[in-house]
Parts: C-alpha cells; sequence; structure tokens
C-alpha cells in the first residue's frame, strides 16, 4: 500500500514554498502563499523589505520591474503608491496559464459542438461533472485556479502583516521570513519585523533569516535586551535565525555559535557531501536548503540529510515524499 504523507521516513523533510507556491503562481502573493497551504506544503519562505514609508512589505527584489508593472526602486514608494501596482507572471508561470487557458477554450468549445449529440456522456467524458467541477485539473491548473485568472490582471505586493495575519489563523509549520538587506540596508528593519512576529504569537513558527549575518546578530541582541525587560523572560524561547549562504563555510558549527544563530540555509549545491552535512547536523544545528526545484536534486539533498528543502515545486516534493 502507497504511504500516505507522513508516513515515511521522509516526514522528517519539511517542504517549504519559496516566496510561495511560485512554480505556479505569482512569487510573493497572497495567492502564492494561500496555495501554498492549500497544495500542502509545510511552510512558506518570502522576503522582507521596507517601503519608503517604513512599512515592511513582500517582495524579492530591491527593484520592481522584473515581478510587476511598476519601475524602480522599491525603497523609493509609499505602501499606498506600492498597493497600486500589479504583479506580471514570471516566463514559466505565464507560459503554464496561457496552455491551461488554451486548453480551457478547447473543452469548452468542443462541449459546445458534441452537446448537440451526447450532452451528458461528453460531459462525464471530458471530466467536468458537477462532482469535480471545480478540482479537476485542465493543464497544471484546476478550473477555479482557470477562472481566477480570466478575472484577474495580477496580485498586489503583499505587506508582512497581511501574510502574519493569514499565517496566524493557519495551522502552517514554518514560517521563514528572509531578510533582503544586503543591497539595501533597511533602517529599522529588524526591530519592525521582531515586533511583528511577536504580535501575531509566531515565535514558534517563525525562523528569521538573512544572507546579512550582521543583521542576524543585531536581531540576536534585540532579541535578548526586550526578553530581559519582560516578565516572561524566563518561559519565552529566543527568535529562531537562520543564516543564508552560497559559499562552503570551514567550520559551520563553530561560526554559527559564535554568531548565535541555529540554523544553516545554504545554497543546495553546496551540500552535496555527506561529511560535511554530517559535521554539521552532529552539532545540532537544522539544515535548510534551498532553492531545490528538480527532482533528481531534491533526492540527492534528502539523501545527505537536510531538514527542510525550500522550494519553488512543492508539488513535485510531496510526491516524491508520498512515493519513497
Ligand atoms: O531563503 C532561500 C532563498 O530564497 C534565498 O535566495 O535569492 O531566492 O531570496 P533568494
Ligand atoms: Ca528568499
Amino acid at each position: 500500500m502507497p504511504l500516505k504523507k507522513g508516513e515515511g521516513i521522509y516526514l522528517r523533510i519539511l517542504n517549504i514554498a519559496h516566496r510561495g507556491y511560485s512554480g505556479k503562481f505569482d512569487e510573493n502573493t497572497m495567492l502564492a502563499f494561500k496555495k501554498a497551504l492549500e497544495y500542502n506544503a509545510d511552510g512558506i519562505e518570502t522576503d522582507v523589505q521596507l517601503s519608503k514609508d517604513g512599512i515592511p512589505i513582500l517582495i524579492h527584489d530591491e527593484t520592481l520591474d522584473r515581478t510587476t508593472n511598476g519601475h524602480g526602486l522599491v525603497k523609493d514608494y509609499t505602501l499606498d503608491e506600492l498597493k497600486v501596482f500589479r504583479t506580471k507572471s514570471e516566463k514559466n508561470v505565464q507560459a503554464l496559464k496561457t496552455d491551461a487557458l488554451d486548453e480551457m477554450k478547447l473543452i469548452k468549445t468542443k462541449i459546445v459542438d458534441e452537446s448537440k449529440f451526447m450532452e451528458t456522456e461528453n460531459i462525464k467524458k471530458l471530466n467536468l461533472s458537477s462532482e469535480n467541477h471545480n478540482t479537476s485539473k485542465i493543464g497544471a491548473y484546476t478550473r477555479d485556479e482557470i477562472e481566477y485568472f480570466q478575472r484577474k490582471g495580477g496580485e498586489e505586493i503583499p505587506t508582512l502583516r497581511e501574510l502574519l495575519e493569514f499565517v496566524a489563523h493557519s495551522d502552517l509549520k514554518v514560517l521563514n521570513l528572509e531578510l533582503k538587506n544586503s543591497v539595501i540596508e533597511y533602517k529599522g528593519l529588524e526591530e519592525k519585523v521582531l515586533i511583528m512576529i511577536d504580535a501575531y504569537n509566531l515565535r514558534d513558527r517563525v525562523i528569521v533569516s538573512s544572507f546579512n549575518h550582521r543583521s542576524l546578530v543585531k536581531i540576536r541582541k534585540l532579541d535578548e535586551e526586550n526578553n530581559k525587560f519582560k516578565r516572561q523572560a524566563s518561559t519565552k524561547k529566543g527568535i529562531i535565525l537562520g543564516a543564508l549562504t552560497e559559499s562552503i563555510l570551514v567550520d559551520v558549527p563553530r561560526y554559527l555559535n559564535d554568531i548565535s544563530v541555529e540554523c544553516y540555509h545554504p545554497y543546495f549545491p553546496s551540500i552535496l557531501n555527506k561529511a560535511y552535512i554530517l559535521e554539521i547536523k552532529s552539532a545540532g544545528i537544522k539544515v535548510n536548503t534551498y532553492t531545490v526545484n528538480e527532482l533528481e536534486d531534491m533526492k540527492k539533498v534528502i539523501e545527505v540529510g537536510v531538514d527542510s528543502i525550500i522550494t519553488n515545486e512543492i508539488e513535485i516534493l510531496n510526491s516524491l515524499q508520498l512515493s519513497i
């Protein structure tokens, strides 16, 4: 009998949706975050920056141009101004949408033609009966999703608050907030993010990560100072931090211990070495690797023993975990 999700040894591998379910939906949008949960991701990863008026918002690039119809630096726009822009799909997502929309048109035409003869039978054959009307797939998407694309012309840039509100009312296991502050040093970003995590009581489910390790050190210091003055300090857990890196480091356990960080977030090709990972995992460090989108690469990182996989393709990872 095939294993159900959660029954196999691969239960340990958390499936974290990179920028939401970005393999199929516009990255870093509320749609992509909601779809991550709907398609059974364990977690969501996203990128936090500040608007001109200091509001934490979720977008990957420092500029608006790749993912939205806006131009220029994110930091030069207030939240109200940013909310006017709409996302545009990346090429791969747009191709999936176009295929599904074409297929939908074809099905509709067929139904109209054939319905003259055997309407009921044909609808059954096309797998569009009333019971599975909304969840049956047409190409990569469900009928509901295609109808949604037909109605909408892109998504808004979400705020961190919108995402926290959603996660607080969900059973999502992990929310990985990456502070995008290696190129632009957003003043007050660390303070704001920390306060908001606690305002939504999400400390136990959040990992704050960054390529900017000085920023991680700053967060740890802020968190310790805040907790010193609070009555619940003795019971409150420290915020969980993750150090992002593309490099292979010499002594990861010592380095992470020195900067007081619990999780290692490496670029996946840098960890395909069992001895390297064993040394890190033996020190009790969680390894959450990014961004693994191909089935064969997923198998490789599972084999070396990672704890989580950050992926655009959450359905591929889930199918792998179900089939092993
Ligand atoms: O957090 C993992 C990954 O998102 C880091 O790289 O460039 O996709 O933000 P990037
Ligand atoms: Ca990221």
